[in-house]
């Protein structure tokens, strides 16, 4: 049986953060699912059609498959039969929320598991809202994104 797992977030923008996090959890999974969450309350830079586009531009792995969905993502997986969620932990900073969604999503989502990869340590500092505000203000991110995130990010913020 194929062993396949789910990466949620809301990539608002996608960073290489997150495609670290993506080549090395597709090397381990045979089929990898971006899940984007359309969540309009946490009022996002780019709409849920403009982060799938920069995914698609940025990810050209062959076992790995972007999808958006909105509501509970334990819904999203069991109505897409995923077992497995996978998230990024940066420091222990991280670790309270991440903690109490994975154990929310087990209680909610049939035992569904999460496993954490620990950020590569140059990455361990980056996060989408960072970028967006040192973009922003004008300072250079071509460190923390690909370059078709920066002309993105550029003609948001300009
Ligand atoms: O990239 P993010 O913003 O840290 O991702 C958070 C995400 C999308 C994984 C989380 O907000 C989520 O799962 N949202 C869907 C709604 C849901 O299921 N909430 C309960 C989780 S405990």
């Amino acid at each position: 049986m194929k062993k396949k797992a789910l990466y949620p977030g809301s990539f608002d923008p996608i960073t290489y953060g997150h495609l670290d996090i993506i080549k090395r959890s597709s090397e381990i999974f045979d089929e990898l699912t971006i899940a984007i969450v359309d969540n309009p309350d946490k009022n996002p830079l780019f709409s849920i059609e403009e982060r799938k586009k920069l995914i698609k531009k940025v990810v050209q792995v062959d076992n790995v498959t972007i999808d958006t969905f909105s509501g509970l993502l334990v819904q999203y997986a069991a109505d897409n039969s995923f077992q497995t969620i996978i998230r990024g932990l940066r420091a222990v900073s991280d670790f309270d929320y991440e903690f109490q969604m994975s154990l929310t999503n087990r209680r909610l989502g049939n035992n569904i598991d999460t496993i954490f990869f620990m950020t590569d340590e140059k990455y361990s500092y980056l996060s989408s809202s960072i970028v967006k505000q040192v973009c922003r203000y004008g300072g250079d991110i071509s460190s923390f994104v690909p370059d078709e995130v920066s002309s993105a990010l550029k003609g948001r913020l300009k």
